[in-house]
């Protein structure tokens, strides 16, 4: 890893405050740490107010609420009103499970400028298949809600297998819901959703009417409904810019006050993994280790290294290249020039030519504590990094049972 460095001229921009890992949810495609975290740790309100102030200071605009369920946090309303007196435009990143009416209109009180509802599909019964719990219902009052409090309307649906080809109806559904927004995001594999990336995995034509269907609606209905709707990396044979580049514009803080460049760099071996409880967000951002870990082009290697696209895509994904590869200095494998990148090439084989796929492993503390004992087969190198804490945090967790 490159030393720290003199300040940088870059901001963290983007500030995203996980504030709880627990969830009432089991999604299998969660991209959050295959530990479901230990709440007693989690950052007391005073901690978050200080995180804000400092990110402020250093040039952060835009705050994300995300977890797990940001709504488990009872002083998310002090923690939001305090991001408005500060001047952050706020999005809460919601499944919608805990939210009521009371508390929208707290919430729309304190200054919150905008609301993200996850559905997992346009039908109940696969939608709360895919949840791991009944939440169709309220989600969809949910949304309700916040269109009657004014915020804009914004959908969050990740695709994968099994939903990819009810893009229609979920286009429809958003119609119907009266949504400004829609964000089609295919899955990213980390986490919860590499464990289970042979469920999840599409084929290449699942793709293709997909995205052919949402073209079709970008023309029929995009004035009044913003579609986005990208080819996942595994499909494009070009690695996707992650994070804008490591430590430009993003910053993440994770429940226990783990700053991160990403919120899967937990993962990667050889990071001190800096906490807010013990830096200030300044020296986190511009000295700490990790955060010039990958900032910049000196610890390229070939085909990076002499790559024209390399300004572009910022040699793609550091979390995806050591998941995959076992090097996070690798070229991301999602690259066609990667000489790993046969790694995605099979995947992508391989699901093409399932006839039965597996069960999903739901996110919940008994496949946690399944997956930390090896009874869940997973040959990358995360689980085996992250097994020296597990039994304590797979005890204590804030996840579903
Ligand atoms: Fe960590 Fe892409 S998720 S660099």
């Amino acid at each position: 890893m490159n030393g720290p460095k003199s300040e940088s001229p870059l901001r963290p921009l983007w500030l995203l405050a996980e504030l709880t890992y627990s969830c009432p949810l089991q999604c299998p495609y969660c991209s959050n740490p295959l530990l479901l975290g230990d709440r007693s740790r989690e950052l007391a309100t005073s901690d978050w107010l200080r995180v804000l102030d400092e990110a402020r200071r250093l040039g952060a605009a835009q705050l994300g609420f995300s977890g797990g369920e940001p709504l488990l946090r009872k002083d998310l309303e002090v923690i939001v009103a305090e991001a408005r007196r500060l001047g952050y435009y706020t999005n809460l990143l919601t499944s919608g499970v805990g939210m009521d009416e009371a508390r929208i209109a707290a919430l729309k009180e304190a200054g919150l400028d905008h609301i993200q509802v996850s559905f997992q599909a346009d039908r109940a019964d696969l939608n709360d298949r895919l949840a791991g719990s009944d939440s169709f219902a309220h989600k969809t009052e949910v949304a309700h809600l916040v269109k009657a409090y004014g915020y804009p309307m914004v959908l969050n649906v990740v695709m994968h297998r099994h939903n990819l080809d009810r893009m229609r109806e979920i286009l429809d559904m958003a119609l119907a819901l009266e949504a400004d927004y829609i964000e089609l995001a295919n899955t990213q594999y980390y986490g919860w959703a590499l464990v289970n990336r042979d469920y999840l995995l599409p084929t290449r034509e699942q793709l293709a009417r997909a995205e052919a269907v949402a073209h079709d609606y970008q023309a029929r209905f995009g004035d009044r409904l913003k579609i986005y709707f990208v080819v996942p990396d595994y499909f494009e044979g070009r690695p996707k810019p992650c994070m804008n580049g490591w430590g430009r514009v993003f910053l993440s803080v994770a429940p226990d006050g783990t700053a991160l460049p990403c919120h899967a760099a937990a993962d990667l071996p050889g990071l001190e993994l800096p906490n807010v409880r013990d830096h200030s967000i300044e020296w986190i951002w511009h000295q700490s280790p990790d955060f010039n870990a990958f900032r910049g082009e000196s610890w390229m290697q070939e085909p990076c290294a002499g790559c024209d696209n390399r300004s572009d895509c910022f040699g793609g994904c550091r979390c995806q290249a050591y998941l995959l590869t076992g090097d996070a200095r690798a070229t991301d494998p999602a690259c066609s020039k990667s000489p790993q990148h046969h790694v995605i090439l099979d995947a992508v084989q391989q699901a093409a030519a399932q006839s039965c796929v597996p069960d999903p492993v739901l996110r919940n503390k008994r496949n946690a504590r399944r997956l930390l004992n090896r009874e869940i087969p997973f040959p990358f190198p995360a689980v085996r990094s992250r097994t020296r804490t597990a039994d304590a945090v797979a005890d204590r967790a804030g996840g579903a049972d």
